[in-house]
């Protein structure tokens, strides 16, 4: 949606019942077939917009599509999504960041896509991606610190998402499984896949991707038993806009705090108070090799502490955590 369009859109929303063409013209200095062109783009959005003869425009229902005209009204952030790229269909949002980041987007920006036809997990797995219904987000970070931190960006992001979720209640609890999934009774609402592009000593930038199943109800077989969704955990439906904002929201002021201090520190507490592994049996896939053992918690830099049989205690700053039955 060009800024106009957008201009007009939230000046309707910002309108309290009908507002005149009149109005729109003068305000935004247009003729009234220029503000009827802007109202039909809408409409074909998927806007419902009223057109009454003497009265004007009244916005009724907007679509549950993230673009920026809906997003940015809610972020509370200064650079998070302050530029935001939507896409109906894309492979990955993950692939057209770091494009975007090649050649020089700013830290904050954020691609999201209806579609993914290439969505990608971790470990080169496939992220079931299908439209209308999920939020699927990369965001870009130009991280000025020790490449020795970066594997930190993804608890985070996932402390982020697990307090924007707590913030839309709906009845069900959330944990971070480390590193960086969210999950409702053991099954997976939410991943998340860094990637990045980096000299030795420092990080051109990193792409924080973000699978987020919002509304999705149509799980497919093959993931039923380990994924779930919003709706699916609470009954109701979500906006994405909405979800999307508040995870900005609380993921810039995370991330900033976390180059100021230079450490984890504040975070750490509120990681293991959500932490989903802890106490638990679980074998570690690294592509190192994999572990097992049992969590006793985080360390300092929030990697996990595995004891394994033999009592070693082992201090894992990567892989994927599998619980043992
Ligand atoms: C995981 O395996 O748990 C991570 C899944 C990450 C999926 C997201 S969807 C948006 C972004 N684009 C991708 O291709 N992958 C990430």
């Amino acid at each position: 949606m060009n800024q106009q369009t957008a201009d007009i859109l939230q000046r309707l929303r910002a309108s309290d019942g009908f507002l005149s063409g009149g109005e729109l013209c003068r305000e935004f200095g247009m003729t009234r077939s220029a503000v009827w062109k802007h109202i039909s783009q809408l409409r074909g959005r998927g806007y419902t917009i009223e057109a009454v003869t003497g009265r004007g425009y009244r916005l009724g229902k907007s679509p549950d599509v993230p673009v920026a005209a809906e997003v940015s009204p809610l972020l509370s952030t200064s650079r998070f999504g302050r530029s935001l790229v939507f896409e109906e269909t894309t492979d990955s949002t993950n692939r057209q960041a770091k494009m975007l980041a090649r050649q020089g987007a700013a830290e904050g920006c954020v691609v999201v896509a209806d579609r993914q036809t290439g969505g990608r997990g971790r470990m080169r797995r496939e992220w079931v991606s299908p439209g209308g219904t999920n939020l699927y987000v990369s965001v870009i970070l130009r991280p000025a610190v020790s490449p020795v931190r970066l594997p930190q960006i993804p608890l985070l992001a996932a402390a982020a998402i697990h307090q924007a979720l707590a913030g839309f209640g709906g009845g069900f609890d959330t944990h971070i499984k480390w590193p960086n999934d969210i999950v409702a009774g053991g099954r997976k609402l939410c991943g998340v896949l860094c990637e990045m592009e980096s000299e030795p000593d420092m990080a051109h930038f990193v792409i924080v991707g973000i699978g987020l199943n919002v509304n999705f109800r149509h799980i497919p077989d093959s993931l039923r038993d380990v994924a779930t969704s919003m709706a699916i955990c609470s009954g109701r439906e979500y906006s994405r806009s909405a979800v999307l904002a508040a995870i900005l929201n609380r993921f810039e002021p995370l991330y900033d705090e976390w180059l100021r201090c230079g450490d984890l520190g504040p975070l750490l507490p509120y990681l293991e108070e959500h932490a989903w592994l802890t106490g638990r049996e679980v074998t570690v896939d690294r592509y190192s090799g994999s572990l097992t053992g049992r969590v006793t918690g985080l360390g300092g830099d929030g990697e996990l502490l595995l004891r394994d049989a033999d009592g070693r205690l082992h201090r894992v700053t990567s892989g994927e955590a599998t619980i043992r039955k």
